[in-house]
This record gives C-alpha cells, structure tokens and sequence, in this order.
C-alpha cells in the first residue's frame, strides 16, 4: 500500500512515500520551488512523488488542533488552517488523514530506521505540540514516553533567539552559529545568558538583549557551552529511563548540533541519528509514528534521479587537474546534507581550495568544510568518538591538522563523514583511486548549492550551476 507522509504549512516542508517498508520516495518542497527552506508544498514536488503512485492514506506530521491550541494559549494568535483543504487545493482529495504527534513522529523516524531492536530516544527541537524534549522508550512497536519539557522552556528555542541576536536566520542558520562559537570566548557572557536561558520566553526571539553589543562570536560561544551542558543533562535524564539501554536515538532539529553530539557517548554505546532529524525527516517519521513498523533504511539517496552512472573516472579527471568538481548524479540526498550524489568536491590538502569554496558557495569566510573519508582510514586521521560517521553527525579532531588546510575548523575538529563501499560503491571507487594517486584518504564535500539557494536537484540546477561558476559539473 503506497502511503505518504507530509510534513508542511511550517517551515521546510518535505513528502515521504513509502509501500510497506519500503522507501521510494522522499524529498523537500525547496528542491522543486527554488524558495530555501519552502514551507508549503509545491505541484512539482507532488508530481514527483505521484510517479510512485497514488497514496492511499496520508500521515499529516502534527496534530494540527494541539499546535493550533499552543499557539492560541501562548498569545501567538489564532490560526485558521485546514489540513483537508490544504490537500484538496493539490488535487489530494478523498484520501484518508492520519494525524501524529510531533516529537512521537521524531523519535519514530530515529527508532524505526535504526537498526536497533530497542533503544531509548531523545528528542530535542524548538517546539512540537507542547514538548520541548521528550525521552521514549522504544521496543519493537512499543514506543512510550517517559518524559517531556514543556513549552515555552526550549533549548532549541534558546539556540534559535541567539541566531536570530546575532542577525542569523533561526530556523536555518543555527549551524553558522555552532562554527562561529570555536572563535569566541564562552566565559565573557556566560552568566547573563544563562539568566537568559532560565528566565525569558525566547520564541519570539531576544534582539533586545545587552543591545548594541555585537560581541557575536563571544554570544555563541556561551550559546554553544550552555547547549552542551544542557545536552549533557537530557542525556543523563534519558539514560536514567533505562540505566539497562545502551542503544540511543537522538532526534529533533537539535540533533544536527555535531559539536556536541559527541557528549551522548559518556551514556551510551551506540547512537543513530538519522541524516534528517528535523521536521522535514518527520514526513517519514509520521508514517513510521503511525505504524509503529520498521522500515528498510537503506541511505539518505532518496529524492529527484538523474539518471547516470556515477562517473568515477570523470571527476578524479577534474580533482587532479583543477582540485575541484561539482556532482550531480543518481538520486537526490534527503536532509540538509550531501553525501556525494549532488556535492561539491574538492583536494583538502590545497592550501587555495577554502577560499575558491568559499567564493563559489558565497559563504564566511571562517565557516569550515567537511571531509569525507575511507572508513577504514579514520581513525588514523582523527580522534573518532564514533567508529563509523556515515552521516557527518559528529566532529572529530585531526590529527595532521596542517596538511589538510581546506577542512580544518580554528579548533582542529572536522565534520568527518565516513564512506565504505555498501554506503555508496560509486563514492568508494573514486576515494579508493584518489587515494592510490595522492596517497590522501580524504576529499572535501561541501553540498552542491550557493548560500541562500536550495541544493542542486535535477539536470536543469546542474547546468545552471556550472554556467555560473568556473566548475565542472557531472
Ligand atoms: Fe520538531
């Protein structure tokens, strides 16, 4: 039975299909409008997704009421939307509508792609219905909450208001932030943002606070430090639901914070996360909180195909002679992240590669690349708190720091994704050669867009990108 699940009408909105436990399909509404970030859904997103066939049920992420009852309680307005109207206008009519709760779909889209018979899952974000943080014990098709943070105390909130403080866009740069924090000094305004932390509502942001001061890299270095602690104590809650568990989801938009995901070792031994934590991953996670069912996660290549072979020899070509290369083949990532099918790739070692990057993507110039390397290489290139990192979800420290200039962040950690042949056999073969004639294990892989813009999805964005910039694309 083919079965869609929608996450929409918020802020990133993305569609999942799925016919049993099958994923065909997922993808995001931005890669078919342009619009980063696009929250509402878009008639050439459905069309891709109706190529799978007509959904016979639709899994609606949210209880709508709830969210609509927070809203109003918390001063936020009142807000008229209706679910079936809202499918009606895409032609979604007469489907049936299962509705599932926010931070439930989280933990669902962890546990039941995780290859884990029985975990405990946090669950940290913004703010879904009510919670802020929840904890879940997960066994099988059992999934229970043990506990929840409620509304208006968040920690994603709280991490929210300080990228919106420092003229970020919250809800989309918190990641700027995290890189920001290696440059700053976390003790200078420890102590007034922690009284922020305790005492204020920070939903609708805290651009009155110290005003005027523009210390921002000072701001989130604190923000940073109070978000590990705060982490580190929903990691010993959680662990303390079940001191016996030591498989850990982790979910929830929080959950891209890799400088601090590490933390989630001192409690336990294995950790999934899985590539598209936020609320665009909960179009899955709707499906999987309704059916309670484990679906066969097989990689984050789940979106718009462009269909050719992955071409290998093509691109070591354009590494060895230029050092740089754009992707763009096989089928779309899902999440905020590319892992090699519509990436930017580059040679570390070259001392001129961070700033060509960075004029190409339009970024910061103190903003760090990530690396992608052989797995079985890792851990002697650097200190990893995990085994393997398929995803890019933890920072690890170098230990050659000075010979790969391009992916090294002020602190000395990287943002490793860790690649094996099952991963992606295309990927491997082209490290394995890049290997044997550099003797560098490594690339830079940063993903195929321009800052502002949504990654590249079909043959069209592709074109596009590589008449723009001087940089062949594959
Ligand atoms: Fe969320």
């Amino acid at each position: 039975m083919i079965e869609w699940g929608i996450s929409a009408a918020a802020h990133d909105a993305a569609l999942t299909v799925v016919d049993g436990d099958k994923i065909l399909f997922a993808s995001h509404a931005e890669r078919y409008s342009g619009i980063k970030n696009d929250k509402h859904l878009n008639e050439d997103l459905i069309n891709a997704a109706l190529k799978f066939g007509k959904p016979e049920k639709i899994h609606w992420y949210e209880k709508h009421k709830l969210r609509a009852m927070r809203r109003l309680l918390s001063g936020q307005g009142l807000i008229r939307f209706s679910v079936r109207q809202y499918l009606a206008d895409f032609g979604l009519k007469d489907i049936p509508v299962e509705f599932a709760s926010h931070h439930e779909s989280h933990a669902a889209a962890g546990f039941y792609t995780s290859r884990f018979d029985t975990a405990t899952a946090l669950v940290i974000d913004a703010i879904g219905e009510f919670d802020t943080a929840s904890v879940w014990l997960c066994d099988g098709e059992k999934m229970k909450k043990k506990w929840s943070m409620d509304y208006p105390k968040s920690l994603g909130l709280f991490y929210s208001a300080i990228t919106d403080r420092v003229e970020l866009k919250p809800n989309e740069d918190e990641y700027i932030l995290m890189g920001m924090a290696a440059y700053g000094d976390s003790n200078k305004y420890y102590w007034q943002m922690r009284e922020l932390y305790e005492k204020e509502n920070l939903h609708r942001g805290c651009r009155w606070w110290l005003s005027g001061n523009t210390d921002y890299y000072d701001f989130a270095a604190a923000a940073q430090k109070i978000y590990e602690e705060e982490f580190d104590k929903l990691l010993h809650r959680a662990k303390k639901s079940d001191p016996t568990q030591d498989n850990l989801v982790l979910s929830g938009g929080c959950a891209l914070n890799c400088s601090a995901n590490h933390i989630a070792k001192k409690y336990f031994k294995n950790i999934w996360i899985i590539p598209n934590p936020g609320d665009a991953g909960s179009s899955l996670g709707a499906i999987a909180a309704n059916n309670r069912r484990r679906l066969d996660w097989r990689g984050p290549y789940l979106g718009e195909n462009i269909d050719t072979e992955y071409p290998v020899e093509k691109l070591l070509t354009s590494l060895l002679e230029d050092g740089i290369v754009g992707v763009a083949s096989g089928r779309a990532e899902f999440g905020p992240r590319a892992f090699g099918n519509r990436s930017l790739l580059a040679d570390p070692t070259r001392p001129d590669i961070k700033d060509r990057v960075n004029v190409i993507k339009r970024r910061q110039k103190f903003r760090p690349f990530a690396p992608v390397i052989l797995e079985q290489y890792a851990s002697e290139y650097f200190d990893m708190p995990v085994e393997v990192s398929p995803y890019m979800q933890f920072t690890a420290r170098c230990k050659f720091p000075t010979r790969f200039p391009a992916i090294i962040h002020v602190d000395g950690t990287s943002r490793v994704q860790t690649i094996n042949e099952e991963q992606h056999p295309g990927l491997f073969e082209l490290l394995t050669k890049w290997y044997e004639e550099t003797g560098c294990p490594m690339l830079l892989n940063t993903s195929l867009n321009i800052k502002g813009f949504p990654m590249v999805n079909d043959e069209k964005d592709a074109e596009m990108f590589q008449g723009m910039y001087n940089v062949k694309v594959y």
